[in-house]
């Protein structure tokens, strides 16, 4: 039989974002938007609060410290949201990372990464992620953690 709604505890997702995303607002703008980091996160809390999840959203400009936050998701969060930002292209530790804790994981993108430079073209986590969103600004994030909300709720 299974538990009564009430008595679950709610899901848990990580939401992580890598190097340079802390300079969102300021950093090239005609990519990336004027929204901050914080507002991103705000909007993705608000989102959580409505769907009954809660979200652990973290930053790092430095790959191990992102490879550690994948590592401590797996006793505490059911799912990844991720945006590895130029990581996405180079980190076979991200992907590896990811593949060990085996955790579902949507990778998001702001920008539409396969209409930039050539080497924005392969991302070494897509083949790991359950899927990906990219070109949509806040929507991604948004569209991704619906997603992965969804996956995670299938029965
Ligand atoms: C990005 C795209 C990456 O190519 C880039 O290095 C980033 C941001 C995006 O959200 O569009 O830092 O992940």
């Amino acid at each position: 039989m299974s538990a009564p709604l009430s008595t679950l505890s709610p899901l848990s997702i990580l939401v992580l974002h890598g190097p340079n995303l802390n300079l969102l607002g300021l950093r090239e703008p005609q990519i990336y938007g004027t929204m901050t980091l914080a507002d991103i996160n705000q909007r993705l809390g608000h989102d959580a609060e409505q769907w009954g999840i809660t979200l652990d959203c973290q930053q790092s400009n430095l790959e191990g410290e992102l490879v550690n936050a994948i590592h401590q998701a797996r006793e505490k969060h059911q799912g990844i949201l991720i945006n590895a930002g130029a990581y996405t292209h180079t980190s076979i530790a991200l992907r590896d990372a990811l593949s060990a804790v085996a955790l579902p994981t949507v990778e998001v993108h702001l920008s539409n990464i396969y209409q930039r430079e050539a080497f924005r073209h392969h991302s070494y986590i897509a083949a790991i992620a359950i899927g990906q969103i990219s070109g949509f600004g806040l929507d991604s994030y948004r569209l991704g953690l619906q997603a992965l909300v969804n996956y995670l709720r299938r029965p």
